[in-house]
């Protein structure tokens, strides 16, 4: 299993120390979670703190944008060097569009799904995404508890990709840990995003290694 541990559960007076922590561990992915206090009710960091944790970062980044108007950034984020960027499917009035924007930029490109969005607003452009968000808390938060539907959302997505012959991957955030990720796991995912459950864990990197192995 990929992991994609979230900085936003880091502690923010000692991000280089997280990040090192990520660099030395069996992590994936670095996972950034924007916020813009609109698209969801809480802020969190932008661009300095990210092009800072950038220089630091060897692993890619992945960016999540739960913000509005998403496309307004993508030349911004590929100067981050990320790897992924991720949209939200509600925030996005021209998705295909801003999908094409993020691969014209070099990017892989993740459509994110809020839990009360259906799989189903997927099927016309699941062929064009490299990779599927789903969200298992509501966005905004970390520490939040797993909402247990979202085992359901990942193997009807998992069913979609593999009746389409998309390439995408699937990836999950919010209130994993092993519990979790392991019903995760078996449902079909490929990714698995941990803020709260790796930086409250008293092994963080220990806990990274615990999500690698299901
Ligand atoms: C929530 C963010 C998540 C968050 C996950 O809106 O998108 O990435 O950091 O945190 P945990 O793993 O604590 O639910
Ligand atoms: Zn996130």
């Amino acid at each position: 299993m990929k992991v994609a541990p979230s900085l936003l559960s880091g502690n923010f007076l000692r991000l280089e120390q997280d990040i090192d922590m990520v660099n030395r561990s069996q992590a994936s992915y670095l996972h950034l979670d924007v916020m813009d206090g609109v698209f969801v009710p809480n802020i969190s960091f932008g661009f300095p703190v990210m092009q800072a944790v950038a220089s630091r970062s060897e692993k890619p980044l992945d960016v999540h944008l739960m913000i509005v108007e998403p496309q307004k950034w993508v030349s911004q984020v590929r100067d981050l060097g990320a790897e992924i960027m991720n949209v939200h499917q509600e925030a996005c009035l021209h998705l295909h569009r801003t999908v094409q924007a993020i691969h014209d930029a070099g990017m892989k490109a993740g459509v994110t799904l809020c839990p009360a969005t259906p799989v189903a607003t997927l099927v016309d452009i699941i062929g064009d995404v490299d990779l599927v968000l789903i969200m298992s808390v509501n966005p905004g938060f970390g520490g939040q508890p797993f909402i247990p539907h979202s085992v359901k959302k990942v193997e009807e997505l998992r069913r979609l990709i593999d009746a389409t012959g998309s390439k995408a991957l699937i990836e999950v955030d919010g209130g994993v840990n092993v519990a979790t990720g392991a019903q995760l796991a078996a449902a079909g995912a490929d990714i698995l995003v941990a803020g709260n459950s790796v930086f409250s864990a008293a092994d963080p990197s220990g806990a990274i290694a615990a999500l690698a192995a299901l």
